[in-house]
């Protein structure tokens, strides 16, 4: 059975790509699959991702699964990173549910499946149907753990630890231990972010490496608390470690300010982007393997 692989050019760092996307003059998308006759009636593995630029790369996906779906392909999309999916639930009468209208619209082009690493909403890996999606969430816990050996040294073994429940699937196959996050209001502004009232923690870290992992790193603020309260409770060294990291401001600096090693993987591409996500993917997506 043919299946074809089609790679976005947001790809090109890990796969050759053969989709096209410009922009005409005036800003509008363009994009075109020139071998799209291979695709007709066929199952094909589409990778894109989904960040940065999240609503043009969006509505660039839809371009192309409705390109697919005209010739009756049968797709499977692969997103490391899911945008929106933080705001799954509401907070406040009358918000969206952001990830709920993303997950149904691309369940609507008739997708067949979402494979993607650590999507926030699902905090557990396996296959789970959301908004009429069928998602594969894939982690990248032990990737990342294992990096995590390879850079502090196998003479340095170290706890691993989630920041907040929500991350605490990432760690709990490693005896790893979870702090509690609790979230308050919004900020005033134009942003929408809620403040995080406190990050509690109830084990002892004094004398040990520590090794902090989220599913994702975006202002920081979270990071940046569980390293100060895992430094104050007496750690050795403490390493933090994340799937999705986008870093916004200085974030980055302050973090390698305060801790001793800082990583993510590449499913977005930043300067401690290190843990390479194609292997993970090959293990799941055999037509990967080059
Ligand atoms: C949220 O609960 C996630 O697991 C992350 O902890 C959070 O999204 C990180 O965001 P920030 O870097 O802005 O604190």
């Amino acid at each position: 059975m043919l299946i074809m692989l089609l790679i976005s050019p947001n790809f090109s760092d890990l796969f050759k790509p053969n989709i096209e996307i410009k922009a005409f003059p005036d800003g509008d998308l363009y994009v075109r699959i020139p071998e799209i006759k291979q695709c007709a009636g066929e199952d094909v593995i589409l990778l894109h991702r989904l960040y940065p630029d999240q609503n043009t790369s969006i509505l660039t996906l839809f371009m192309l699964l409705d390109t697919l779906r005209r010739v009756g392909a049968r797709v499977t999309l692969v997103s490391p990173y899911l945008p929106y999916s933080r705001q799954d639930k509401t907070f406040l009468e009358g918000e969206a549910l952001s990830a709920q209208v993303l997950c149904s619209m691309i369940a609507s082009f008739g997708v067949r499946e979402l494979i993607t690493l650590d999507c926030h909403f699902l905090k557990k890996e396996g296959e789970i149907e959301y908004a009429g999606l069928k998602i594969r969430n894939i982690s990248a816990n032990h990737a990342l753990i294992e990096h995590g050996r390879s850079k502090i040294g196998i003479e340095e073994p170290f706890e691993v630890i989630s920041p907040d429940q929500g991350a605490g699937y990432l760690v709990s196959d490693f005896g790893g231990k979870t702090m509690e996050k609790v979230r308050g209001e919004y900020e005033k502004g134009d942003t929408a972010y809620r403040k995080i009232e406190k990050l509690e923690r109830n084990f002892e870290i004094a004398g040990k490496n520590v090794l902090i992992i989220d599913d994702m790193i975006s202002t920081g603020t979270t990071m940046i608390k569980a390293i100060e309260n895992i430094k104050s409770g007496g750690a050795k060294k403490v390493l933090c470690a994340a799937t999705h990291g986008f870093f916004m401001k200085d974030s980055l600096h302050r973090i390698r300010t305060s801790a001793d090693i800082v990583f993510t993987t590449n499913s977005i591409v930043n300067p401690v982007s290190e843990v390479d996500i194609s292997k993970l993917l090959s293990s799941v997506i055999p037509e990967l393997k080059k």
